[in-house]
């Protein structure tokens, strides 16, 4: 029997992988007002001093230092650490990442990841330290936490610190404990792409309060007071409208994440009977803050590429990543180093050729996503 094929419509307006969850305006311009009557707009002003207490209450961490953006803020983690010499992190990853290290003189190896998470496989640590390592540097990818217990065992075994790149976890909590709490320090990004944003913006955690003064002084030029400069610094503050804006995000944020909840729960509903392509359910004991939709193609059993899906839901005026791809050891800056090796690397390298991510934000349209599955569906047909 043919079956006769359903002529989809492509989407009239754009449907992009994410759009920027936004405060109420009357309440930003009363923000702004409130700013504008302060006269007082960046260098830890009331906007700063009030956001800086409300997410510390909100990430349920012991110590908070704001940032003008995520990158900076894990350039000065490391900095914070007196990090040198080596840093084992994951090829799986944005730039920023092993970016950081670069910037700070500190070479990154790459170490290769585990085939559930995307995250660092702890197994393959402990192969990848040498004498000059200082640290290693996790990612939560996508909000997925890493194997937290393992990478804090061989830390301590070989006396290295842990910087979490939590740029993706805002909200994560694992075993009932809040996901900023674990390593020395962990970084979460506000870029306006992240499930919680302050337009641009970042924030390090850590339980050790001596970093306190250390980061306020490396994100302020290295200013201790009027008259004395203590480190070479760098310009790295939130400024008052960023903070503002994270104030009134903070009241929203919840609300998304239980949306994005209910259109991951359609997706998964929806995709599960196709052949060929898999993705993640939630894992147990884990708060998850359903930042993205990622999937895997196996194109042998969906009988197209990742490739090829994605030009064909650009096809369709659905924009989809391929999250992340190229890896980050394949970067013409970085692809010399030995850990960049495929043969290191081979289930990354795998996994990254796979992957797409699927629009998903709060205000995305329950019959869109059904839409976006005819399409996928379809493509099998
Ligand atoms: C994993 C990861 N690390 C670091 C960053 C950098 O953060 P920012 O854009 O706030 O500088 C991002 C994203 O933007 C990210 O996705």
């Amino acid at each position: 029997m043919i079956m006769n094929k359903i002529k989809i419509i492509p989407f009239e307006k754009p449907i992009y992988i994410t759009r920027p969850l936004l405060p109420d305006k009357e309440e930003v311009y009363r923000k702004i007002d409130e700013i504008w009557n302060s006269k007082w707009l960046t260098n830890l002003g009331y906007q700063h001093q009030e956001f800086e207490i409300a997410l510390k209450e909100c990430l349920g961490v012991p110590n908070i230092s704001l940032f003008c953006n995520g990158t900076l803020a894990l350039q000065l983690a490391c900095q914070a650490l007196r990090l040198s010499g080596e840093v084992i992190t994951t090829p799986f990853t944005f730039a920023a990442t092993p970016h950081v290290l670069y910037w700070n003189r500190i070479t990154p190896v790459f170490s290769d990841i585990d085939p559930y998470t995307f995250n660092l496989d702890p197994d393959r640590i402990e192969g990848m330290i040498t004498p000059n390592t200082t640290a290693i540097l996790p990612v939560h990818v996508f909000g997925y936490p890493c194997n937290i217990d393992r990478i804090q065992e061989i830390a301590d075994r070989y006396g290295l610190r842990v910087i979490y790149d939590a740029a993706h976890s805002f909200g994560v909590e694992v075993n009932g404990e809040k996901i900023g709490n674990f390593g020395d320090i962990a970084m979460f990004s506000f870029h306006a792409t992240k499930i919680y944003h302050t337009i641009e913006g970042g924030a390090l955690t850590f339980r050790n309060s001596t970093l306190i003064e250390r980061l306020s002084f490396a994100k302020n030029f290295g200013f201790k007071d009027e008259e004395n400069i203590v480190v070479p610094g760098i310009n790295a503050k939130m400024n008052e409208l960023q903070a503002a804006i994270g104030l009134l995000m903070l009241k929203v944020v919840n609300k998304e994440i239980e949306k994005r909840k209910m259109l991951t729960s359609i997706y998964r509903k929806r995709l599960k009977s196709i052949k060929g392509i898999e993705f993640r359910d939630d894992m147990p004991k884990v708060k998850h803050n359903y930042y993205n939709f990622v999937v895997t193609i196996n194109e042998e059993k969906f009988g197209m590429s990742r490739d090829d899906l994605y030009k064909r839901l650009k096809g369709y005026n659905i924009y989809t990543r391929k999250y992340f791809y190229p890896l980050c050891s394949q970067f013409q800056c970085y692809r010399h180093y030995p850990s960049s090796s495929p043969k290191n690397l081979p289930v990354a390298e795998k996994i990254s050729k796979k992957v797409l991510s699927f629009p998903l934000y709060g205000d995305l349209q329950i019959e869109d996503i059904h839409k976006i599955c005819n399409i996928v569906q379809e493509a099998t047909i």
